[in-house]
């Protein structure tokens, strides 16, 4: 595929924070872009603006977790726009407390949505998006700096991202002679509302104030501050151009110096 041609998306959790900076960035780059997430409305609301902007982004109700979901939404995504060349897996949700209280359903439903769901996305698309049928495809999961050292309360988590890791670099040497590249892109702290939950979160557990728990967050940060969605998505916009063609397998962090491997 050459550069003039349209190139079509596929973002799972385009609704808000990372997923939404993706999408933008992908659209205002030319790209048609297919956005999931589970709220209905909030698929209609940013297909709506998107689409005011004059970009071209269409969307559906998909929830990650669910195959027939998977399975419906990226059918409609390849009759709306055609073949899928990207696929932006970046659903997820956060979760923890302390490991000897965490219920089954709670980790069953971390690693449902961040791992499983990053699997099944990309089968689909994969099998049925028609990825493979061309020569020129681009895989970014968005991983997290949790998926390369632990983070404490948060043991499902970690343990998902660590999977989404592994999944990455697997499919990525599977799948480099058919020019189809496989990153992960792995945030720090980056300003979100999945960020300021996870603040409440610690803050109800250590029962501090959520600026104390920021305060002590930004001192771990070598640069002192969270990460913006708008800087993660400008590595995922990087990794989908031709010259990024011989990064794949690869885990890249975007986390203000936080992680350093
Ligand atoms: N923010 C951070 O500090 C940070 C750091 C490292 C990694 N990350 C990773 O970055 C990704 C995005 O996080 P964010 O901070 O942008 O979160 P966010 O603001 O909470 O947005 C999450 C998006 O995913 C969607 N979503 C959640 N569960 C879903 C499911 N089961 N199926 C389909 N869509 C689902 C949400 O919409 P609905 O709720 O409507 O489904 C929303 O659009 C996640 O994978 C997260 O683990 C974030």
């Amino acid at each position: 595929m050459t550069d003039t041609e349209r190139r079509v998306a596929f973002v799972t959790g385009a609704t808000s924070g990372i997923g939404l900076a993706v999408t933008e960035l992908l659209a205002r780059q030319g790209v048609a872009v297919f956005g999931v997430a589970r709220g209905a409305e909030s698929v209609r609301t940013m297909v709506k603006q998107l689409r005011e902007e004059g970009l071209e982004v269409a969307g559906a109700v998909c929830d990650v977790t669910s195959p027939e979901q998977i399975s419906k939404a990226v059918r409609a995504a390849v009759a709306e726009y055609g073949r899928i060349g990207i696929l932006v897996n970046n659903a997820g949700r956060g979760g923890g407390g302390v490991t000897a209280e965490i219920e089954d359903s709670l980790w069953d439903d971390v690693i449902e949505t961040n791992l499983n769901g990053t699997f099944r996305v990309t089968r689909e698309v994969l099998s049925t998006g028609l990825m493979r049928d061309g020569d020129w495809g681009r895989i970014i999961n968005i991983a997290s700096t949790g998926g390369k050292q632990g983070v404490e309360l948060a043991a499902p988590y970690s343990a998902s991202k660590h999977g989404v890791i592994g999944f990455t670099k697997a499919v990525g040497k599977e799948l480099a002679p058919t020019g189809i590249t496989v990153n992960a892109v792995c945030p720090g702290y980056v300003e979100t509302p999945m960020a300021r939950r996870v603040r409440q979160g610690y803050a109800g557990h250590y029962g501090v104030s959520e600026r104390e728990i920021q305060e002590k967050f930004n001192a771990k940060i070598p640069l002192g501050r969270y990460s913006t969605p708008e800087e993660v998505a400008g590595l995922v916009g990087y990794l989908t151009s031709d010259t990024a063609a011989s990064i794949t397998a690869q885990a890249l962090n975007v986390c203000g110096g936080l992680g350093n491997y």
